[in-house]
């Protein structure tokens, strides 16, 4: 085998909640779970090295020291963005959406409004309504097959009071990687409006060839004093279950207030396997990441041209970034709140639904391809599968 993207490695009882939560998400224990977003990959080599000397050593008392980890992350903002960050500047939390919570419990009050735009990650609704806040929807516009932000609208929404806004770049899950020229008008809208920009770039590194992230705060000075920008190494390097993000807060009383949040709730220590895995990541995993980028493009390209064969009613996004495909199913004719049924009946497939990711989602379904190609395969002849039997 020449390929390591290639290894199918077995997932099962390892405490994943992607392999073993099936039997209680979607009822059955024997399916192809494409769902939840991790991948069926095993971090850098680098990465699996420095957790393992760290997990000889033995001991694994309270974590004091995380500053080679904040180096090794501003280094990578660097080289991957040309954007210089001071390390004094980023603040930590254990997962991205914990970070969110956090800004949102320090930036805002109860029964104030949040926009987002949907169809996105879901769980920005949660985020919002179960901290009392009030959320606006900025419905993405879809329009010849291709997503974009409704400027219009949200220039109303802002107008109407609105002052904070989490935004998704790349977006989760339609692939989107905005462009400079949306974030520019983004960042105008939001330094006009005085709003406060809760920017989840989770998904920054995971860009396919054409196409290039720009972290909205490296735009201009302005727009990096209205800005919270949540990066981290789980997604990229596959190391979620690790629970770590990096939060770039420039902006001093935005820092402050977060920080005050931090130590409210004794948050000041990080994981110490992450600091470990996210500094070998950041120092070592480049060309693992090309090496990744490169296999799933390949993940993508068969997925195209197999369905536009065994499935042409199922319309396909290509991504731009990220490792999920966002799937239009709205003409195989099955009634939208069975779609995901549908799939795991009769395809074998565990899906996420794109109900849950709101307006927008319905007669969706978001498909994970961040597995071995033999897995693809497989999924995409239980679709052919199924789609027969619609035939019958
Ligand atoms: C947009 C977005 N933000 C955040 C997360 C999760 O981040 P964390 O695991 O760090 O909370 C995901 C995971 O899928 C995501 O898609």
């Amino acid at each position: 085998m020449n390929n390591p993207f290639d290894q199918v490695i077995d997932r099962k009882n390892t405490h994943s909640i992607k392999w073993d939560g099936l039997p209680e998400l979607f009822g059955e224990d024997d399916l192809i779970p494409m769902w939840v977003a991790d991948m069926d990959f095993k971090a850098p080599k680098e990465v699996v090295q420095a957790v393992t000397q760290r997990a000889t050593h033995g001991i694994y008392g309270y974590e004091g020291d995380y500053q080679g980890y904040v180096q090794a992350f501003s280094s990578w903002l660097e080289k991957q963005f040309a954007w210089s960050v001071d390390g004094e500047l980023i603040r930590h939390s254990p997962g991205v959406v914990l970070g969110l919570v956090i800004s949102i419990r320090a930036l805002t009050e109860p029964g104030e409004r949040i926009v987002i735009q949907p169809p996105v990650y879901t769980p920005f609704f949660k985020v919002v309504s179960d901290n009392d806040r009030v959320i606006v929807e900025n419905p993405l516009i879809l329009e010849d097959g291709h997503f974009t932000m409704n400027f219009k609208e949200l220039e109303e929404i802002f107008k109407s009071g609105v002052k904070t806004m989490i935004l998704c770049s790349p977006h989760n899950p339609v692939g989107r990687v905005w462009t400079k020229e949306e974030l520019n008008n983004l960042a105008r809208l939001v330094t006009q409006y005085e709003v406060t920009l809760l920017a989840d770039e989770i998904w920054s590194d995971l860009i396919f060839k054409g196409h290039q992230h720009t972290p909205i705060a490296s735009l201009s000075p302005e727009i990096a004093q209205r800005t919270l920008t949540f990066m981290g190494p789980s997604k990229t390097f596959n190391v979620a279950g690790f629970y770590l993000a990096n939060i770039i807060i420039p902006n001093e009383t935005f820092r402050r207030r977060f920080t005050a949040q931090i130590k409210a709730l004794s948050l000041e220590q990080l994981n110490l396997f992450g600091i470990v895995a996210g500094e070998a990541a950041y120092k070592h995993g480049e060309e693992w990441l090309n090496n990744l980028m490169n296999y799933l493009e390949g993940n993508v390209e068969y997925v195209i041209a197999r369905l536009a064969t065994v499935a042409p009613q199922i319309k396909v996004f290509r991504p731009e970034g990220t490792y999920v495909l966002w799937l239009d199913c709205r003409s195989l004719g099955i009634p939208y709140d069975q779609l995901n049924q549908f799939f795991v009946k009769n395809a074998g497939l565990a899906l996420t639904d794109g109900q849950i990711f709101g307006s927008g989602g319905q007669g969706f379904q978001r498909m994970n391809i961040g597995c071995p190609r033999a897995l693809i395969e497989e999924a995409l002849e239980g679709i052919e599968k199924a789609l027969k039997t619609l035939d019958s």
